[in-house]
């Protein structure tokens, strides 16, 4: 499983041994390139970034540190390595051995799961392009490109998948993953969340913390798949992954600290005053971590979903930690419990596990999120604070799905239109709060300095002082 690093395109998957893919996926590298520099990291692309790259795909030891023009980045395709005799963990084919090649009758839908999670990857790129101007130190600026350059590594992982194993239609939907843009009018990204701005960096830490992590609870569905090479691709994906989750939840970590410090120096604690002393309040906090919260959600799709049963039962996505859960990996005779809106009253109902399994992804991720939101409050509470932040009830701002039809307030209550109204500048982030968090905003670019709204992290990337260069502009 060794990484070849001669060749054009790194790579763990001996593309040497496969002309016609080699050719194939090095056509299709300048055009990423071109992508990259169109719409990736602007100004960026003559600053040395102290990157990490994959040098070996084992769990200890895979990443390596050095200073890196980002357009010079090794992109490449790594593949976790294979499962000896890894059988099917669920659905139709449980117990079969997991497949090499795509069976015809699964094609079309296997392609477009590939294709739904490809896009989000250079999507979150081109959502976060901006940020690098605004960076609040050397080490935020550096942790922004690394998160960057491991989603255009992941759309590569994405990519080798559909010209390895989809023929044409696979190469043209290469080229349709780098001509979508988020936010574009005639030709968004796929899903909701990939098409909104993240225009600062409490929304990128948000973004991280939040929507990053759908990407786990996605990864990890996939890494269950019959279909081994995807398996093994978004297995390798997870470990990068982990890294873009650090950086959301500790760069919020840091923005508590910060407010909380102040807070107390200070004695304040009505927001304006909190404000006046160049940090966030909580309750902007709250607002975005609803916000963010809300429009992630969306991304797991409908509660119930006959697309979600047919991926399962196809043995082509499983659940989030399939092995470890004791049951039939059936489902079709099992139930899972549902929230739904009945006579204007939210209530549960018990429907069948299969086609409900978008909910229980749902649930599995909303559990992990909470844990996160656990360890900020110890901040919090560290600080001798009694305010808390809460994730808001699930059924709240959502724009998919059963409760897209409802109103209900970050406690899930059932509300009108009219208190909907009359509370929203309360529950979301209003162009006032998001005008304050912009004004507070770097560059910041003097090594071991910080902006005024963050603490400086408990460690450096790779144990690296805090006054470390992580980023050197000429
Ligand atoms: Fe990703
Ligand atoms: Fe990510």
């Amino acid at each position: 499983m060794a990484i070849d690093y001669a060749s054009k395109i790194p790579n763990n998957v001996d593309l040497a041994h496969d002309k016609q893919l080699q050719r194939a996926l090095e056509q299709w590298q300048p055009k990423y390139l071109e992508w990259w520099r169109d719409v990736g990291p602007v100004e960026s692309a003559g600053w040395d970034v102290y990157l990490r790259t994959a040098v070996s795909v084992d769990p200890k030891g895979w990443a390596h540190f050095d200073y890196v023009k980002m357009p010079d980045y090794r992109w490449g395709i790594f593949l976790a390595p294979p499962t000896q005799d890894r059988k099917i963990a669920f659905g139709r084919h449980k117990g079969e051995p997991v497949w090499n090649e795509v069976p015809g009758e699964y094609r079309s839908t296997l392609r477009r799961i590939i294709v739904t999670q490809g896009d989000t990857e250079p999507a979150s790129v081109e959502q976060q392009r901006h940020l690098g101007a605004t960076a609040p130190s050397l080490y935020d600026l550096r942790n922004l490109y690394q998160v960057n350059v491991e989603e255009g590594r992941h759309l590569w992982a994405m990519v080798y998948l559909l010209h390895a194993y989809f023929g044409r239609d696979g190469r043209e939907e290469g080229e349709e993953l780098l001509a979508r843009r988020s936010g574009d009018e005639d030709k968004p990204r796929i899903l909701g969340a990939f098409n909104e701005r993240t225009p600062d960096w409490l929304a990128f830490f948000m973004f991280t913390f939040l929507t990053d992590r759908d990407g786990k609870y996605q990864l990890a569905a996939l890494a269950e798949s019959a279909f081994d090479p995807l398996a093994r691709s978004t297995r390798f994906m997870l470990t990068e992954e982990a890294h873009h989750l650090f950086v959301g939840e500790s760069g919020i970590g840091r923005i508590l600290q910060r407010t909380v410090d102040v807070m107390k120096e200070h004695k304040v604690d009505a927001p304006d005053q909190v404000r006046a002393h160049g940090v966030i309040d909580l309750d902007t906090v709250q607002r975005y971590l609803n916000f963010h919260f809300s429009v992630t959600l969306d991304l797991y799709g409908s509660e119930v979903s006959s697309n979600a049963a047919t991926f399962y039962t196809s043995s082509l996505k499983g659940r989030f930690e399939e092995e470890k859960i004791d049951d039939d990996h059936d489902l079709s005779s099992l139930d899972y419990p549902l929230l739904a809106v009945e006579g204007g009253k939210l209530t549960e109902q018990r429907l069948n596990a299969l086609t409900t399994l978008n909910e229980r992804l749902r649930d599995d991720y909303i559990a992990d999120c909470q844990a996160g939101v656990d360890r900020w409050n110890r901040i919090l509470d560290k600080a001798g604070l009694s305010q808390r932040l809460r994730l808001p009830h699930k059924a709240f701002n959502r724009k998919i799905g059963s409760f897209s039809k409802v109103r209900v307030s970050p406690a899930g209550e059932l509300v009108s239109d009219e208190a909907w109204r009359a509370q929203e500048s309360r529950w979301l982030p209003t162009d006032e709060d998001r005008a304050f968090v912009r004004s507070l905003m770097g560059p910041v670019r003097e090594p071991g300095k910080f902006a005024s709204f963050i603490a400086p992290p408990s460690r450096g990337i790779d144990n690296k002082p805090q006054d470390f260069a992580y980023v050197r502009f000429d």
